[in-house]
């Protein structure tokens, strides 16, 4: 009777699986804060999508780690970049009938200071410092989801933060003709010690300083409802919400706001936190794993990006 009466529903394709990927073949290296998560080469990424398509999840958002990095990022919109390619190799694989390719568009993977845009001196004397210039990441940005989506990404996901950047990236799709590919933006995306985790598995850390000048603080409403109203304005086709458990009255909010799809990413820290406690026997891993995704949607949430994916497939089936 309990099944009967139930509110919300929660199935293996609304989940999509994050993936790293980075150069070689034959790689899966663990990533230490994150177990059950690995860097993997294209090769091995493809053999993931085949078991993922296999449990019925919704799709792959993919993060690259690239071979060498630079002030500019060039790594992320190169043609041969990793993501390109795994896009290309995925694309190719039978998976990919079933998957959607969602391609993660930021700068703080390929940057060697490990910010998500492009960094310059400001101020003087006692005043100087550095800061992330907005106005000249936005082509850097568009040239990179432009190159994702030539590769074979199905949308592409921004989540970098720069104001802008959804119309930037709109009118270099369609001018690529490439008018097909939507947008997904991280329109809601605070600054957060739960990424944490995901700094050491994307190898993304900030060198210096931190995001708090294009990240959100935490203790905004408003402004989160106001990023998302322009980022709609702009073009973004989905907006996504992260992170999303200490953030479930955001994902509420936004969903009774605005009629696009939303997107809630369970990040990587959530998942840190939760595995923690697995290992130490605290928590009942298979209900603690469902309930936190079940929470997701009840709050709003049409599909939830997590690490326990096909671990929560599993669950379900
Ligand atoms: C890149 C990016 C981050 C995450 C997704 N895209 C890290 C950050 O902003 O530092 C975090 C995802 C997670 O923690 O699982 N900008």
């Amino acid at each position: 009777m309990r099944a009967l009466v139930r509110e919300t529903a929660l199935s293996p394709g609304d989940l999509i699986y994050p993936l790293f990927v980075r150069p070689g073949k034959g790689v899966r290296s663990p990533v230490g804060s994150m177990p059950g998560v690995f860097n993997l080469s294209v090769d091995e990424a493809v053999r993931e999508a085949d078991e993922v398509a296999r449990l019925g999840l919704g799709g792959l958002l993919l993060f690259g780690l690239p071979e060498t990095k630079d002030d500019q990022g060039t790594a992320a919109w190169e043609e041969d970049g990793i993501v390109q390619q795994a896009l290309r190799a995925l694309k190719q694989s039978e998976a990919s009938k079933k998957l959607v390719l969602i391609a993660d568009v930021c700068l703080c993977e390929y940057t060697r200071h490990g910010h998500c845009g492009v960094v310059v001196t400001s101020g003087e004397g006692l005043y100087a410092g550095f800061e992330v210039d907005n106005d000249s990441t936005l082509e850097l940005l568009a040239r990179t989801a432009v190159s994702q989506a030539k590769a074979g990404a199905d949308v592409v996901a921004p989540s970098d933060m720069m104001d802008g950047r959804v119309a930037a990236i709109r009118r270099a799709l369609d001018a690529a003709g490439l008018s097909q590919t939507p947008i997904l933006s991280y329109a809601s995306k605070f600054a957060s010690a739960f990424y944490g985790p995901f700094r050491e598995a994307a190898d993304s850390a900030p060198q210096f300083g931190d995001r708090r000048t294009y990240q959100m603080d935490g203790a905004n409403i408003r402004e989160a409802l106001r990023e998302i109203d322009l980022d709609i304005e702009e073009g973004a086709d989905m907006i996504l919400m992260k992170p999303a458990m200490p953030y479930l009255d955001v994902v509420r909010a936004a969903r009774d706001r605005f009629d696009v799809p939303i997107g809630a990413y369970q990040v990587s820290g959530e998942y840190s936190m939760l595995q923690a406690a697995f290992e130490k026997g605290w928590l009942d891993r298979d209900r603690a794993i469902l309930e936190s995704l079940v929470g997701l949607r009840r709050a709003g949430a049409d599909f939830i990006v997590t690490y326990f994916a096909k671990e929560a497939a599993r669950l379900l089936g």
